[in-house]
């Protein structure tokens, strides 16, 4: 009986350690996805005047972004979920002044809001876990946060010009950039 109850467990451990593998492949996929999908989409809200990229400021990048260390694939699905949801809120802050197209950011919006909650499955399942680097992590998403808010506290300052848009558009359409390299950490 107790071997039998052993195999059990094992098969039910071997099983979810499997199930778990494939949705990390799964999200991969489906964060490559919306990459490439939220940046094709940016792309055709584009069309603001060159000159305003004399209003560039310093949004001062974490620096554990600008010298990214390996991550594990938990934490890099913790900083995804984390931008993509900072993104997803400014992209609901005052856009009247940009002309930009809303059905194109209802569809943005909508991209980063389903990738989000697939993310936040995932990291539910995760929690229980003990991980070494997760102290790193919460470090570094304060950081996020931080760099975030000095991003809307830009927009307010400019009174959410189309210029201020502009150069946020900018530095959000290169974040992109950021996440596809952290999408490649999601691989088993
Ligand atoms: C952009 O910069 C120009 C000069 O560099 C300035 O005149 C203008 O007010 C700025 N616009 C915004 C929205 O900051
Ligand atoms: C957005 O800004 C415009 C112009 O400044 C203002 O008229 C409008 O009420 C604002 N909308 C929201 C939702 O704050
Ligand atoms: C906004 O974009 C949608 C989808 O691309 C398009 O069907 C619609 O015509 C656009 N609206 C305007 C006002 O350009
Ligand atoms: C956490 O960060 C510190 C300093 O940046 C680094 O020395 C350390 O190796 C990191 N720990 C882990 C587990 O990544
Ligand atoms: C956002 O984009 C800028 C480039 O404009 C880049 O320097 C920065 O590292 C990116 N920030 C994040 C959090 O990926």
């Amino acid at each position: 009986m107790t071997t039998g109850c052993i195999l059990q467990i094992a098969l039910l451990l071997c099983f979810s350690i499997t199930a778990l593998s494939r949705s990390f492949n799964l999200l991969q996929f489906q964060q490559r996805s919306t990459n490439l999908e939220c940046q094709r989409l940016m792309m055709k809200l584009s069309g603001t005047p060159e000159s305003c990229l004399n209003n560039r400021t310093n949004f001062e990048v974490p620096k554990e972004i600008e010298q990214p260390r390996q991550f594990q694939k938990e934490d890099a699905v913790l900083v995804i979920h984390d931008m993509l949801l900072q993104i997803f809120e400014i992209f609901g802050k005052n856009l009247s002044h940009t002309g930009w197209n809303e059905t194109i950011i209802e569809n943005l919006r909508s991209e980063l809001s389903d990738q989000i909650d697939r993310l936040k499955a995932i990291l539910d399942e995760n929690t229980e876990e003990e991980n070494p680097t997760w102290e790193n992590s919460t470090t570094m998403l304060w950081h996020l946060r931080n760099y975030y808010t000095r991003i809307v506290q830009y927009l307010n300052a400019k009174s959410y010009s189309s210029c201020a848009w502009t150069v946020v558009w900018t530095e959000i359409y290169r974040n992109f950039s950021f996440i596809s390299t952290l999408t490649d950490y999601l691989q088993n």
